[in-house]
């Protein structure tokens, strides 16, 4: 028998304490949640991504009265970049939300299990590690890249 331990490498820190362009992404994904389409979860999801052709595109949730067709942020967000710029590489992705009560979450929100699915995809098309930014109200998370949020994922075979 063997034992493996995988780690997720994660990083808090304040705001103050990112890079110019990680402050814009993580300022884009704040406004993002203001442009979310969440009637029925009130839970307001913002996501921004920097492609290597210097284009920031933004996604936001948008829920619909038949539940499962509404699309997180950070799908809405990727398939609208790939679909817009298939030859641009995904640098980095921010990620905000805002909950019921309006406010940007305390605990940054982390992508659901099928978006970090989706977002692998892209990262793998990349060939190199995409930075994930949560960003919550006081304490923002990095990651270095989307796998390490999902190790063990489906790869095609
Ligand atoms: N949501 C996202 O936009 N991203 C996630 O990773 C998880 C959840 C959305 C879906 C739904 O509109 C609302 O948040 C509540 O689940």
């Amino acid at each position: 028998m063997k034992e493996v331990n995988l780690n997720v490498p994660l990083k808090i820190v304040a705001y103050e304490e990112l890079s110019d362009k990680q402050k814009d992404l993580v300022n884009q994904s704040r406004e993002a949640t203001f442009r979310s389409y969440a009637p029925y979860s009130h839970f307001k999801v913002g996501a921004a991504i920097a492609l290597s052709n210097g284009e920031v595109i933004v996604g936001s949730n948008q829920e619909n009265a038949a539940f499962p067709s509404g699309t997180c942020a950070e799908r809405s967000a990727c398939y609208y970049a790939h679909a817009r710029y298939p030859e641009a590489k995904f640098e980095t992705i921010a990620i905000s939300a805002r909950g019921t009560d309006d406010e940007f979450v305390e605990n940054p929100a982390a992508p659901c299990g099928a978006c970090r699915q989706a977002l692998l995809e892209y990262e793998t098309l990349a060939g190199h590690d995409v930075q994930v930014i949560l960003a919550g109200k006081k304490d923002i998370y990095i990651l270095p890249s989307v796998k390490s949020l999902l190790p063990l994922a489906f790869v095609e075979f």
